[in-house]
C-alpha cells in the first residue's frame, strides 16, 4: 500500500485532507491513497514555487542539468518498482510500463543536456551605435495538468523542460494515476531538486485548476487530456493571457498502401493500435488499406491481433491490459455496437469483460473489417482496443478521409515507395507522422498536434522553447 501526502515546498503535507483511494484497474483491488487537495493547497503550492524561482532561475544550467541527470539515474535505479506502481494504478502490462519508465527518464535526460543550449543571438542594429541582445530567460512558475494514460512520462515530459529553463513546478496528477507522479517527487528530492522547484498536489481539478488560472504568478499552463478540457483551459486561461501548452486529442489515420512491406505494416500497427489498450492520445484509431493488399492486411492482422493476451498487467506474458474505467468501457463498447449494426464485420474480439462490483474493465483485442465512413469509430476517438479498418482505392482518397476530421495530432503511412510516402506524409495535417513506423514517440522529436489536437510541442528542442520567454534588449552606445 502506497499512502503518500501532497509534495509542497519540500514538505509532505496535507495529514488531515480526505484522501483519493486510488484501485488498480486489473483487480479492483487497493493501491493507496492521496489526500483531496484544493484551492488552499494549491496557493500554499504557488507560494512554495514562487519563492523558490528566485535562486532555481539563477543557477547555471550546467548545475540544473547535473541535478536533473542524477534524478534520471534515479528513475532507472529503480525502474522495476516504478513499473510495477505504474501497473498496479494503470493496469498497463509490466513490459510496457518498464518501456514508459525509460521513455520518461529519456526526457529528463535529454533536457538535463538540452538546457545548456538555451541560445540567444546578437542581431546587427539599425545604426552605427545601436546593438540589438536576444536573450531567453525562464517563464516562471509552471502549473501542469497530466493524464492517466502515462502517469510518469507525461510528468516529465513537462517537467524535465521546465526546470532545465530555469521555472519551477506544480504538477496536478489524474486521479486515477497519482502514485507515480509521488514517487517520482521522492526520487526527485533524494536528487537534490531544491524545496519548491517541483510540487505535487493532487485533488479536486476544479479547484486545483482554479487557483493555478486566478493567480497571475502561475505564468504557464502545460495540459495534457481531452480537447473538451484543453478547451476550458484556454477559456480559463485567456483572463490572464497565460501561456499555454496543450497536447490534446487525436483520431490517427493509419494509411497501408499496396506497395507497402505486409509484415512490417501488420507488427507495427498492432504496436500503435493496442499499447496502453488503444488508450493513448496517439493510438492507430482508424485503418484505411488500399484494395490491392486488404485482404492480405485484414487477414494476417486478425490472426496476430487474436493471439494478444488479455489481463492482469503483471502476468506473465500479458500484452494487453484492462481499461481505465466504466466510462472508457462504455465508449469503446457503444463504438463496436454501432459498427457492427452498421455492417462492419467483427473479425477478432468484440467482447467486453466487465465486473461492476470489482469496477474492473477488460476488451477484447477487436478487429473490425468492412468499415465506413459514417460509423462512429471512424470520426470519435475510441480510447480502447478496437482496430477499424475501411478499404480505399486511390491515395486522394486516403488522403481526404484521413485529414476529414477537427483532430490532427498523428497519422501513419505505409509504403515502400519514397516518392509516393514522400507525397502522402507532406499532405497530412498533422503534427505527427509516422512513415513506417508505428511508435514515432521519443524524446528527441517534437511531440503535439495541429487543429484541435492542441498547441505547442514537447520534446525535441522545440520543448524547452515552451518554457522561455524571449527579451530583444535594445542598447544604445
Ligand atoms: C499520449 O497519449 O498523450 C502520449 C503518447 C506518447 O507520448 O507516445
Amino acid at each position: 500500500m502506497y499512502d503518500y501526502l501532497n509534495y509542497i515546498g519540500g514538505k509532505w503535507t496535507g495529514e488531515g485532507l480526505e484522501k483519493i483511494i486510488v484501485k488498480n484497474p486489473a483487480t479492483g483491488e487497493k493501491v493507496g491513497t492521496v489526500p483531496i487537495a484544493g484551492e488552499k493547497e494549491t496557493e500554499q503550492a504557488i507560494e512554495a514555487a514562487h519563492q523558490a524561482f528566485a535562486d532555481w532561475s539563477k543557477r547555471t544550467a550546467e548545475e540544473r542539468g547535473n541535478i536533473l541527470k542524477r534524478f534520471f539515474e534515479l528513475m532507472l535505479e529503480y525502474e522495476d518498482e516504478l513499473a510495477k506502481l505504474m501497473t498496479e494504478e494503470n493496469g498497463k502490462p509490466y513490459k510496457e510500463a518498464m518501456g514508459e519508465v525509460r521513455y520518461a527518464a529519456s526526457f529528463v535526460e535529454w533536457f538535463a543536456e538540452e538546457g545548456k543550449r538555451i541560445y540567444g543571438r546578437i542581431v546587427p542594429g539599425k545604426s552605427e551605435n545601436h546593438r540589438i541582445r536576444v536573450i531567453k530567460q525562464p517563464v516562471g512558475v509552471v502549473g501542469a495538468i497530466t493524464p492517466w494514460n502515462f502517469p510518469a512520462a507525461m510528468i516529465t515530459r513537462k517537467l524535465a523542460p521546465a526546470l532545465a529553463a530555469g521555472c519551477t513546478f506544480i504538477v496536478k496528477p489524474p486521479e486515477q494515476t497519482p502514485l507515480t507522479a509521488m514517487r517520482l517527487a521522492e526520487l526527485a528530492e533524494q536528487a537534490g531538486i531544491p524545496e519548491g522547484v517541483f510540487n505535487v498536489v493532487c485533488g479536486n481539478p476544479e479547484a486545483i485548476s482554479k487557483a493555478f488560472m486566478k493567480d497571475s504568478r502561475v505564468r504557464k499552463i502545460t495540459f495534457t487530456g481531452s480537447t473538451e478540457v484543453g478547451r476550458l483551459l484556454m477559456k480559463q486561461g485567456a483572463e490572464q493571457i497565460k501561456k499555454m501548452s496543450l497536447e490534446l486529442g487525436g483520431h490517427a489515420p493509419v494509411i497501408i498502401c499496396d506497395d507497402a512491406d505486409l509484415n512490417k505494416a501488420v507488427d507495427m500497427a498492432i504496436a500503435s493500435k493496442f499499447r496502453n489498450s488503444g488508450q493513448t492520445c496517439v493510438c492507430a484509431n482508424r485503418f484505411y488499406v488500399q484494395s490491392g493488399i486488404y485482404e492480405a492486411f485484414v487477414d494476417r492482422f486478425s490472426k496476430k491481433v487474436a493471439q494478444l493476451k488479455l489481463g492482469n498487467g503483471l502476468e506473465e506474458g500479458v500484452e494487453v491490459g484492462p481499461l481505465i474505467d466504466q466510462s472508457g468501457y462504455e465508449k469503446v463498447e457503444r463504438q463496436v455496437k454501432e459498427a457492427i449494426e452498421k455492417g462492419a464485420t467483427c473479425v477478432v474480439g468484440g467482447k467486453g469483460i466487465a465486473d461492476d462490483e470489482k469496477e474492473t474493465y477488460f476488451f477484447e483485442p477487436t478487429v473490425l473489417a468492412g468499415v465506413t465512413a459514417d460509423m462512429e469509430v471512424m470520426h470519435i476517438e475510441t480510447f480502447g482496443p478496437v482496430a477499424p479498418i475501411q478499404k480505399y482505392e486511390t491515395d486522394e482518397e486516403a488522403i481526404r478521409l484521413a485529414n476529414d476530421t477537427p483532430f490532427g495530432l498523428a497519422a501513419y503511412v505505409f509504403t515502400e515507395n519514397v516518392s509516393r510516402g514522400t507525397r502522402l506524409t507532406e499532405a497530412l495535417d498533422y503534427g505527427i507522422v509516422g512513415w513506417n513506423d508505428g511508435v514515432p514517440s521519443t524524446a528527441q522529436a517534437p511531440f503535439g498536434g495541429t487543429k484541435q489536437s492542441g498547441l505547442g510541442r514537447e520534446g525535441g528542442i522545440e520543448g524547452i522553447e515552451e518554457y522561455l520567454e524571449v527579451k530583444y534588449i535594445s542598447l544604445s552606445i
